[in-house]
């Protein structure tokens, strides 16, 4: 799929002069030295842009290893910087959001005040409900305003929200809300996808039958089709806005720096999904700061994120980064190639879009379809483009550099994770790239790749990737499970962060991310761990045990295959196999659905017991078996 693995591309791409004229951040290297000498004082800098009701006593307490505490003693809240600010400012009449409806037959923009309004309204009627600070709220909905709504209202009134992927079904929700112990879930009737229906209330129904917690349920109404509402516990949100309850202000609570923000769901190797914990205060400073110097967002700008608010990029660079710059956000609820694979050259015209982030997967997809259908737009509004979620291939960056960008546009290869919370790893508009790297790490992280021993590998070999110093939006730690966060990312190289990928670096120093070096598949830039494949498997009756991997996809990059011993009684007929994956898509999610099931006698295990996907994985390609020696024959 790419051929980094051989020899990284050295050919250089750096910024036209016409382009840095326009560029406001072109001192990097003095920034960066800056940021290295005096790590602390680059953060406060950077958070002193923002408004805090209280200033910090501390930049940064490492006082209690791996659990970072940044601005320490100081109080604010991401709505307020994020809306409230604008809101009273040059920026009250500025279109904060601009939304597109899948079949176009729709358009919704909101002002900074108006979208004060409307986080306000929100924020009234999930606090008459009895949410207050540090209460989970569980929201699961399509791309509508309603959602960005949603978190800004959660966050307002100090609530800490966990938004569950609206491609997710029943047993991803149903984990997802138990194991927050969520008190109120927020989700529609129905969302739109591809011009179908996805039954969204029906599947929040099914999986609340085994979570007590959940006192009130708010649906909004977007498809208008017919669905069960449980006396007492589920309420119509336009039913809601209607109550006098709804009007005027709600108080922005004060929230100390380090008071969660957000949960938000993601997959590891082993078990159910980790809740990545984020904060108030170094979250808010980190996307701030980083979207300021990455995407140089400005006043003109139309800035375009096709990430879903369900992943931490629909987090951090649809909703808080650009809001809290005050930044127009062009929002939309369909996909890139409904009706046509010119749907999104079409919005890019239409809007006027001129900055574009968006996913290698995305890229390939539409690349299939031919220059032709971007060619039938104007594309000149386009400034800046962005990839995100698994590396770039070369032939990817190209199409999306000359055919898109019309070779006038720098691309941002930014590498982050959930965990990361913004970027760490990225270009900035100034810096000459090389396609399919991206670039150096962001002011203040010094990133290592490192054998097996934690010993830095000679330039250009592959080795895991390491952050080794903290940074404001950092995960704090697993919601509820301390323990886990130190094993999981600090104890494999003690003091350092361990990405889970792997990684080289050139003598330019620039990084190539190679991929995950654990059980994380990446299908679509969507991040799922084998495990929750295969426990959505196991709960079939035909299905004694299985193993899932990821092998290389042209589109995709990666797809699932899954190898499954059955039980018993069972014959392995092709309707079995097909059985068998949609069970994964209507109990995990469609994004779940397994590409290959293949029925195995017996899975290879390890002597301790271990099913041993690396050599499911090689021989599932062809290629050399490695070391054997622990398999159990
Ligand atoms: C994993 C994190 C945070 C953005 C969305 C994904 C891979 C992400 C890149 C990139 C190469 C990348 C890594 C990482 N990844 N961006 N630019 N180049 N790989 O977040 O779902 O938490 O996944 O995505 O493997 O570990 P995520």
């Amino acid at each position: 799929m790419s051929d980094q693995k051989s020899s990284p591309v050295s050919e250089m791409y750096p910024p036209s002069a016409e382009f840095l004229a326009r560029t406001t951040h072109t001192n990097l290297a003095e920034i960066s030295k800056h940021a290295e000498k005096d790590l602390e004082g680059f953060w406060a800098g950077e958070a002193e842009e923002l408004e805090w009701f209280r200033k910090w006593d501390q930049v940064l307490d490492d006082s209690n290893k791996p659990f970072y505490k940044w601005f320490v003693g100081g109080h604010t809240n991401v709505v307020h910087n994020a809306v409230d600010r604008h809101a009273i400012t040059h920026r009250k009449n500025k279109l904060a959001l601009i939304w597109q409806s899948e079949d176009g037959k729709t358009q919704q923009t909101f002002s900074y005040h108006a979208l004060n309004r409307e986080v306000n309204r929100m924020a009234n009627i999930i606090r008459s409900m009895g949410v207050t600070k540090g209460d989970r709220v569980t929201i699961y909905m399509g791309r509508i305003p309603e959602i960005v709504f949603a978190m800004l209202a959660c966050a307002k009134v100090g609530a800490v929200h966990s938004v569950v992927f609206g491609g997710f079904s029943i047993d991803a929700l149903q984990n997802r809300i138990s194991d927050s112990a969520t008190k109120l879930v927020i989700t529609c009737d129905g969302s739109f996808q591809n011009g179908k229906r996805i039954n969204l209330k029906d599947i929040t129904d099914e999986a609340l039958k085994l979570c007590p917690t959940v006192e009130n349920v708010i649906v909004v109404k977007r498809t208008g089709q017919d669905v069960y509402m449980e006396a007492m516990r589920d309420h119509w949100y336009h039913d809601m806005c209607v109550l006098p309850i709804a009007n005027g202000k709600c108080p922005t609570e004060v929230m100390d720096a380090e008071d969660p923000l957000f949960i938000l769901y993601t997959s590891g190797s082993t078990g159910k999904p980790k809740a990545i914990v984020h904060t108030h205060g170094g979250y808010m400073v980190g996307a701030y700061s980083t979207l300021k110097y990455v995407f140089d967002v400005k006043d003109e700008d139309r800035y375009w994120c096709t990430a879903d608010p369900g992943w931490i990029t629909g987090h951090t660079y649809l909703v808080y980064g650009p809001l809290l710059l005050g930044a127009t956000v062009f929002f939309f609820e369909g996909g890139p190639t409904y009706p046509y694979p010119n749907r999104w050259w079409q919005l890019i015209e239409q809007f006027g879009i001129s900055i574009f982030y968006t996913a290698p997967t995305a890229i390939r997809a539409l690349m299939r379809f031919g220059e032709a259908w971007p060619n039938k737009h104007d594309l000149s509004s386009l400034r800046l483009l962005g990839s995100v979620g698994e590396p770039i291939n070369p032939e990817a960056w190209s199409w999306f550099h000359k055919v898109v960008g019309k070779n006038l546009c720098p691309i941002m290869d930014t590498w982050w994770q959930t965990e990361t919370g913004t970027f760490q790893i990225t270009p900035m508009p100034a810096t000459p790239l090389k396609p399919g790297s991206c670039a150096k790490p962001f002011f203040g992280q010094v990133v290592e790749i490192v054998d097996e021993k934690g010993k830095p590998v000679e330039t250009g070999a592959e080795g895991y990737l390491v952050l080794t110093r903290p940074w404001p939006s950092m995960l704090r730690t697993l919601y509820g499970d301390d323990q886990r966060y130190v094993d999981t990312y600090w104890t494999k190289f003690p003091g350092k962060y361990f990405t889970g990928d792997s990684a080289r670096r050139d003598k330019d120093g620039y990084i190539w991310v190679i991929g995950r070096v654990d059980d994380v598949i990446k299908v679509s830039g969507h991040r799922l761990g084998t495990a929750e494949v295969e426990s959505a498997l196991l709960t079939h009756p035909a299905v004694v045990e299985s193993a899932a991997i990821g092998l290389p996809h042209e589109v995709k990059g990666q797809a699932i295959h899954c190898f499954v011993q059955l039980n018993r009684g069972f014959e392995p007929k092709d309707e079995l196999k097909e059985d068998l994956r949609k069970h994964v898509s209507t109990h995990l999610g469609p994004i779940a659905k397994p590409d290959v099931i293949e029925f195995i006698d017996k899975l290879p295990k390890t002597r301790s017991g271990k099913i041993m996907r690396r050599l499911l994985k090689a021989r599932a390609q062809g290629l050399p078996e490695g070391d054997l020696s622990t398999l159990d024959e």
